[in-house]
């Protein structure tokens, strides 16, 4: 398996735009710092990179989700991880793509990002997914806001491995937890909806929410299920891709255990460092061969997991 991974720094980043997507996702787009060209470049789909939020200062109260009033007013000291959606590389720079939910203090603060405001970021960090050749097909299975480092991913393969045939399932709770996709809703049918980050690679995408609002009405494991039973994919050449939330991942990881297809996972930990330092992101994992347990740091061997190392609880 090939894995791109790239060398770590602290760096500095130009907002290009922070734009409102639905009611409480953000596309911030980023352009890194000439010296940080080379490294983001060769950035794998799965890295993350940490932003330094404490020096944002809150957005007028009447801007502040009222679920949020009172946890916004927490001075928030870390740096948080974040994933990358894209990163778009041309010779005179090198542009990094976030999407973000605004989910406490740290989400809220960023929201006040402007065009030509710069940020202090470490990254990129951790492993992320590893590729090889003779894997025919990979199904990407992403969950929620586990959705980005995936649609990086599906466009890295369309480049880098073009023979490979990629299919998308994605889950959310409700249409609305889909918006920070580009999405395109069908004239007739509001509930055919196509997203176009990975139409635009013509990539074939499966949409299940839990309320039924659109595509299927269930869980994305379980669109996955199906999929499979009916597709009948050739398992030694195919592989699974998943990340969201842990009790997906675990369905995800049955699935991959049930039809034999190896699995990784992206997973998420609350981090501190992010740099394998604090020991705050340790997941438990098994040794195959012996059984035993022990830990791994979600933020320097992972995020990107095995989805049989990790023990699911
Ligand atoms: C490797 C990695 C990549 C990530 N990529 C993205 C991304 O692309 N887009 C995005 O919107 N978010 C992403 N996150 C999650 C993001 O870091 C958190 O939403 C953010 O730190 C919340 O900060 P806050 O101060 O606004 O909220 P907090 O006050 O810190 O948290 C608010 C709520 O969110 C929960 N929460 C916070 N962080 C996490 C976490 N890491 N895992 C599970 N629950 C958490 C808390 O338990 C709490 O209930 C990623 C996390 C990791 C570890
Ligand atoms: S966040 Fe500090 S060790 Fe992982």
């Amino acid at each position: 398996m090939t894995n791109h991974t790239a060398k770590k720094g602290i760096f500095k980043a130009s907002v290009l735009q922070n734009r409102l997507l639905g009611d409480k996702f953000f596309r911030l787009t980023l352009e890194v710092e000439k010296k940080a060209k080379t490294v983001f470049s060769k950035s794998n789909p799965g890295q993350f990179a940490e932003i330094e939020v404490s020096s944002l200062a809150l957005p007028p109260e009447n801007a502040i989700p009222p679920q949020f009033a009172d946890a916004s007013k927490r001075n928030v000291i870390l740096r948080r991880p974040f994933s990358f959606a894209d990163i778009m590389v041309s010779e005179d720079n090198v542009i990094l793509e976030i999407l973000y939910m605004i989910v406490g203090a740290a989400t809220v603060r960023m929201k006040t990002l402007k065009t030509g405001d710069k940020v202090s970021l470490i990254g990129p960090l951790g492993n992320g997914f590893s590729f090889s050749d003779d894997k025919k097909a990979a199904l990407l299975v992403a969950g929620g806001m586990g959705a980005p480092p995936l649609v990086h991913l599906a466009g890295f393969m369309k480049e880098k491995y073009p023979n490979t045939d990629i299919v998308v399932f994605v889950g959310t709770k409700s249409v609305s937890d889909l918006a920070f996709f580009d999405i395109k809703f069908d004239k007739f049918d509001k509930k055919k909806i196509k997203l176009g980050e990975f139409e635009k690679h013509n990539i074939q995408t499966h949409i299940s929410t839990d309320d039924g609002s659109a595509g299927t009405k269930g869980f994305v494991t379980e669109v996955l299920k199906k999929w499979i039973i009916e597709n009948k994919p050739d398992i030694n050449n195919t592989i699974m891709y998943a990340c969201g939330p842990d009790r997906m991942l675990h369905a995800s990881a049955a699935v991959s255990s049930e039809f034999k297809i190896p699995c990784q996972v992206s997973l998420e930990r609350r981090m501190a460092c992010g740099t394998g330092l604090c020991q705050s992101c340790a997941v438990k994992c098994v040794d195959k061969n012996t059984g035993d347990n022990f830990y791994k740091l979600c933020c320097k061997d992972g995020p990107v997991f095995w989805a049989d190392e990790v023990v699911w609880q």
